[in-house]
């Protein structure tokens, strides 16, 4: 687990962008990124960098009594606002766990939902395999931000801190990342709602 890191996101855990409730701005790019990732009722989802569980509420609504989310992250303060978040909603565990690390108690997961999180991994392709892995045959991958790449990697490049490298790749570098972890790029949208791809491992 990258500490540094960890300790910087517990830093952010109260700041109002990662704990304030999702509004009016929000709910557009919420149902596009439910929609695409063909969300359903008893589908089992992982959401690693859960933050504060704004998103793993929503999954849990709507993957409903029956399904589950498995809610990571390396913060532990992220963790505790998540577990607070999510208390009335048996179907979330939240783990304080690095992606990379992780072994899933289960055999695959339907969806994974990486919001808002992907530049932040430390090896980007070792984070698409170890998902891989971790995914059904015919399962969805989503790499989700409520802002533009450029937005994004702009952020990141002048924050002056130790995400000033975690930059969302270029189009084609993430696409042949994608498929060189046995994944088929689906579409990526890179627009006024947002940055979204969405990828599937093929099914044999
Ligand atoms: C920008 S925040 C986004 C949080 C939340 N998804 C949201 O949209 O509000 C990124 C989160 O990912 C977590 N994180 C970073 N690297 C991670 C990793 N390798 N495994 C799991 N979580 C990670 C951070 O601790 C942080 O809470």
């Amino acid at each position: 687990m990258n500490r540094a890191k960890a300790e910087f996101f517990d830093a952010q855990a109260q700041a109002p962008w990662a704990a304030e409730e999702y509004g009016e701005l929000e709910r557009p790019k919420i149902a596009r990124l439910v929609r695409e990732a063909e969300l359903a009722s008893g589908q089992a989802v992982l959401e690693p960098g859960c933050g504060t569980g704004r998103l793993s509420r929503v999954l849990a609504e709507v993957v409903g009594g029956r399904g589950l989310v498995e809610a990571l992250d390396i913060s532990a303060a992220m963790v505790a606002a998540c577990r607070s978040r999510v208390a009335a909603y048996p179907q979330v565990s939240v783990r304080h766990a690095c992606l990379e690390e992780f072994s899933a108690p289960l055999a695959g997961f339907d969806r994974i939902i990486c919001h808002q999180v992907f530049p932040h991994f430390d090896d980007q392709a070792a984070a698409l395999a170890r998902m891989a892995a971790m995914l059904k045959p015919g399962g969805v991958l989503l790499v989700a931000h409520f802002i533009s790449a450029e937005e994004i990697n702009d952020t990141h490049r002048k924050a002056g801190t130790v995400v000033q490298h975690d930059l969302l790749p270029g189009d084609e570098e993430m696409a042949a990342m994608i498929a060189d972890t046995g994944f088929r790029l689906e579409s990526l949208q890179d627009d006024e709602l947002g940055y979204l791809l969405k990828a599937r491992l093929p099914t044999p």
